[in-house]
């Protein structure tokens, strides 16, 4: 069986781009692979966060994921600082990742930009996202389309190594969704959705209100020209939608568009769809949220699974660097 990793940042609210894009997908993986997902409490913290929002974050995305269908019986989920592993793993990584390569992320590119205080941890930020990649001996990783630069530095950084030190880890290749890769803002329709951005109207949380997901997107911005067609770079806010619709209904977003004369009416089945997909959701989180006692338990028994196979991979790679045994 293949095995599977991804992780998700424990950071602001879950949204519409990171379930289409990939929790989503998750669910549907973790019945036919081994399948490991991680809240990734150490990536967010490359970027200053408020006393206590990560605690808080991350046991509310741990039931959000669980929320969202992934079982604890089928996969191991677990909160990345549990599994020591992940920092240790990192440092091997960025020994074997040149300056120039970490230089060249985008996703470094844009988020130093809008950073007064740019920490080393930002910049290093794919060696650890390597890290987590490789200590579980990984073939797929499932992401969103924002993520296919750094899963390629991973495979880099994992080759380098097998070939300075002999076969070590397993190279991963990144499973980009046909349908809901690339989810964007719905008031900037050129930008993807993200927690990080300025933008409350453009975003539709996991957890809003149905009747605040139906106004996020019948005020979606459009375009002046009336005519429904999936042109992403012609009509960018119509293809969005196109894109919402059919992700959230498993259509083909072109075909799609031939069955839509005005926009009013796209925007209308667009809203209904997303609201049918995300009740259910939001459903089960309320119930889940209401026991954190269990979710903490949960993790606890997802990190030790984790921990056996992350240890295993450490001392094959610690020997295998030519450290001293302890
Ligand atoms: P993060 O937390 O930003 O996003 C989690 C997942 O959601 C996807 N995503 C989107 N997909 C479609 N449209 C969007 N607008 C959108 N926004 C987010 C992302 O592609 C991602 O799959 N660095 C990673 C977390 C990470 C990781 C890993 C991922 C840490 N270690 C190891 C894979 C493997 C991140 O910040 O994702």
């Amino acid at each position: 069986m293949k095995r599977v990793f991804s992780g998700i940042q424990p950071t602001g609210d879950q949204h519409l781009g990171n379930y289409l894009g990939a929790t989503r997908n998750w669910v549907e993986m973790q019945h036919h692979t081994e399948a490991v997902f991680c809240v990734v409490d150490l990536h967010a913290i490359t970027i200053p966060q408020a006393s206590g929002a990560v605690r808080d974050g991350s046991l509310r995305l741990s039931q959000m994921l669980m929320a969202v269908g992934l079982d604890p019986e089928q996969c191991i989920i677990f909160v990345q600082s549990h599994v020591r592993e992940h920092t240790e793993c990192a440092w091997l990584m960025e020994c074997n990742v040149s300056f120039g390569e970490l230089s060249r992320m985008t996703q470094f590119k844009d988020k130093s930009g809008r950073q007064e205080f740019i920490s080393s941890g930002l910049f290093t930020y794919p060696a650890l996202q390597a890290a987590d990649i490789v200590l579980y001996d990984t073939d797929q990783v499932p992401v969103g389309a924002d993520q296919r630069q750094h899963i390629e530095i991973a495979r880099d950084i994992a080759e380098r190594f097998n070939s300075r030190y002999g076969p070590t880890f397993t190279v991963p290749e990144a499973i980009v969704p046909k349908a809901g890769a690339r989810v964007m803002d719905l008031q900037r329709p050129t930008d993807k959705m993200s927690k990080s951005l300025d933008s409350p109207k453009g975003t539709v949380n996991l957890l809003d209100e149905p009747k605040l997901i139906a106004k996020k997107i019948k005020s979606a911005v459009t375009d002046n020209d009336g005519a429904v067609r999936f042109d992403v770079a012609e009509k960018p806010g119509v293809s969005n939608l196109l894109s919402i619709l059919g992700a959230s209904t498993n259509r083909d977003p072109a075909a799609l568009a031939d069955e839509y004369t005005q926009y009013g009416s796209l925007k209308v089945d667009t809203a209904d769809a997303v609201v049918a997909l995300l009740e259910p959701i939001q459903a089960r989180y309320r119930e889940l949220e209401g026991d954190p006692a269990e979710t903490a338990r949960l993790l606890a028994l997802g990190a030790n699974k984790a921990r056996t196979i992350a240890a295993a991979t450490m001392d094959r790679a610690r020997t295998n660097v030519g450290l001293l045994q302890a």
